[in-house]
């Protein structure tokens, strides 16, 4: 039997030793008064522990003011030699850690044309994180009934946007309204504009066959065949509706008046200056986004974000698809709807046509578009 235990059953002495003892359940019943302390350190081995703690304390002391001088040292010496010692700072605090959402009136608006790529334009600088865009077409400065309602209802349509970022709003009819101008400048002065344009005939060809498509989807029979009255009067051709019998252009045909640029431009520079309107190549937009794009950011006083990995080209629609961080997106079917098939020399006598009508428009907005004119 060890000491230890004698002891403990003897009576109620202090044990010796840093030890757990275990002691029988008759010392306990037999006086369990006296028996308070199982478990102790005897006294010189607390003397030695309380000087070790003193000795751990006294180096860690030493330990951390070492390394808040070293760590002084080199900040000191960091604007000599900050190639060698990035600075890292140790906390950074968000200047605002959850910046107030709100619904902003916007600071660019895509203003035309329509059937130049309006959507895709916008869907592209969507893709910057600093861009936020309204869903879909406004048309408050061009209908007098949303203009009534005043500049509140149209901050409500606009979407959500922290501080910072840049809010676009589209709609393609802005640019032929003649009250738009005035009443965009009358909210900000300062606001950017921007213009995408196709080349004209491009342009009207693509504007009669969305007509022509929302025609047929309009007819209450359906497709035009179906209908026994519709079919006895076929849709007129491109062809018809562009130039007369006698040989004469249907200047008044609205898909080639819109395309006369320079008519409605000349308002816009009578509200704005030059240097406030982006003049956006639609066609060079579709076949190569990215350098295109990259001239809109520094337009919009936005970092260069948006890149070739935002773009791939999907071979069966033969047009670019779009990427973010979490999704891909193509536009719409709709959008690369394929056009009817043009007599050439409607076309020729078409180009022929707007060739004077783009130099005006080359000369208003001092830029060279490069559009053929056969
Ligand atoms: C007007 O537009 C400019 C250019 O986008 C913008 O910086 C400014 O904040 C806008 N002003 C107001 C009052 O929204
Ligand atoms: C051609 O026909 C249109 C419509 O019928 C007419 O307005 C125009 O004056 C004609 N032009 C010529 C040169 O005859
Ligand atoms: C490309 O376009 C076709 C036709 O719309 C579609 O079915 C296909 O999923 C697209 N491919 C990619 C990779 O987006
Ligand atoms: C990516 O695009 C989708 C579809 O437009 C959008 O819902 C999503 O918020 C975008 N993600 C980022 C990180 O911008």
């Amino acid at each position: 039997m060890s000491p230890t235990k004698t002891e403990a059953r003897r009576g109620c002495v202090r044990p010796p030793h840093f030890d757990i003892l275990w002691l029988p359940r008759a010392a306990l019943e037999t006086d369990p008064s006296d028996c308070v302390v199982v478990v102790g350190v005897s006294r010189p081995r607390a003397t030695l522990a309380v000087l070790a703690v003193l000795l751990l304390s006294l180096f860690l002391a030493c330990h951390l003011i070492y390394d808040s001088a070293l760590s002084g040292l080199r900040r000191g010496g960091q604007s000599h030699h900050s190639h060698q010692l990035p600075h890292r700072p140790v906390l950074v605090l968000p200047r605002r850690l959850y910046p107030t959402a709100a619904r902003r009136l916007p600071q660019a608006i895509i203003m035309g044309v329509r059937k130049c790529g309006t959507r895709a334009l916008l869907e592209m600088l969507y893709l910057h994180p600093m861009v936020q865009k309204a869903s879909g077409e406004v048309h408050f400065f061009d209908r007098d009934e949303n203009y009534n309602k005043g500049l509140e209802w149209y901050r409500m349509q606009m979407p959500h946007s922290y501080p910072g970022q840049i809010t676009i709003e589209k709609s393609p009819s802005y640019f032929v309204t003649p009250e738009v101008p005035e009443r965009i400048r009358a909210m900000n002065s300062s606001i950017k504009l921007l213009l995408i344009v196709r080349e004209p005939v491009t342009r009207a060809i693509s504007d009669y066959t969305q007509l022509r498509a929302n025609a047929v989807a309009a007819s209450p029979s359906g497709p035009p065949l179906a209908a026994p009255v519709a079919a006895a009067q076929p849709p007129k051709s491109f062809e018809q509706l562009a130039v007369f019998p006698n040989g004469t252009i249907n200047e008044a045909y609205r898909p080639l008046a819109i395309s006369v640029y320079h008519n409605y431009l000349h308002r816009w520079l009578e509200a704005f200056p030059r240097e406030q309107i982006l003049i956006v190549n639609g066609d060079l937009l579709i076949e190569d986004p990215v350098s295109q794009v990259q001239k809109i950011e520094t337009f919009l006083g936005l970092e260069p974000r948006i890149g070739t990995h935002n773009f791939y080209f999907n071979e069966t629609k033969g047009f670019y698809c779009l990427r973010n961080e979490t999704s891909d997106r193509c536009l719409r079917e709709t959008k690369g709807r394929k056009h009817p098939r043009v007599d050439a020399n409607v076309i020729s006598k078409l180009r022929r046509y707007f060739g004077e009508h783009n130099q005006k428009f080359y000369e208003l907005i001092g830029e060279e578009m490069g559009w053929p004119e056969e």
